[in-house]
């Protein structure tokens, strides 16, 4: 594993722009793995700066989301989608034909997860996924349970979670209660995977999945089995990883 400790946000929101960058100047078509949170955007904000300057050219990229909360509309402000449109989409050259996000709306929310599952495969995989993390350990919505998960499914969002996500909403009652989600087996898959965290909640998540047992009870400890995982970090979020990687 490659690890980036930056001083603080901004540095990680730039070198993790940077990674993506990278990717999609070596690889124009690249199939890139895009996740949504507080912990992105300062990434997608510098994403969108480089392509403005011209140094960045999305159009034959490719993108699929992570996950999307079950029951919001795609415009509707916390939507993932929604979110994905603001800070990425609508501002650089993406096709927007070319970009997958779970349907909210979807009446039958199982059946579409089985088709997200078959578009990530008809794009013959994710080349760079990026991820935040939980502050349970999650990713994606990837809760902590018994069992990893392996392809796209439906999750009940753990209470922690509705109650970290609640900050977005106008009340913890409006948070939906379900999400869906790539599985741990769809992002274990992606070729290469990039890892942010941002800030001292994040620290314990991080110290117990990289140091930790690999386990469903912190589903980011899987990564500590991917062949080509990038952390970029600020130093809060490595405060209690200190001399231990
Ligand atoms: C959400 C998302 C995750 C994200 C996590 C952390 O639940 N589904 O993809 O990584 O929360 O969010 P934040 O970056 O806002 O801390």
């Amino acid at each position: 594993m490659k690890i980036y400790v930056t001083e603080d946000y901004k540095a990680m929101s730039r070198k993790a722009a940077n990674i993506v960058s990278a990717q999609v100047i070596l690889k124009p078509n690249s199939v890139l793995g895009l996740a949504t949170g507080s912990t992105p955007e300062g990434m997608y904000a510098q994403l969108v700066d480089w392509y403005r300057k011209g140094d960045l050219d999305f159009a034959a990229v490719k993108s699929v989301n992570l996950d999307e909360y079950v029951g919001l509309e795609p415009t509707h402000e916390q939507s993932y989608r929604y979110f994905m449109q603001h800070h990425l989409f609508d501002h650089v050259n993406i096709n927007p034909a070319n970009t997958n996000v779970p349907d909210g709306l979807a009446a039958d929310p199982a059946g579409e997860c089985t088709w997200y599952n078959q578009v990530i495969r008809n794009m013959g995989g994710i080349d760079l996924q990026v991820l935040g993390l939980g502050g349970n350990g999650h990713i994606g919505f990837n809760e902590p349970g018994n069992a990893f998960e392996l392809e796209t499914h439906v999750v009940d969002l753990k209470e922690e979670t509705i109650e970290a996500n609640s900050r977005f909403f106008a009340s913890r009652d409006d948070v939906p209660r379900q999400a869906m989600t790539m599985g741990i087996k769809s992002i274990m898959m992606a070729k290469k995977i990039l890892l942010m965290a941002s800030g001292e909640a994040k620290a314990e998540a991080l110290k117990l999945a990289f140091t930790g047992p690999v386990t469903p009870q912190v589903p980011a400890s899987i990564l500590q089995l991917h062949p080509y995982v990038t952390l970029v970090a600020d130093k809060a979020a490595m405060s209690k990883l200190e001399g231990l990687l």
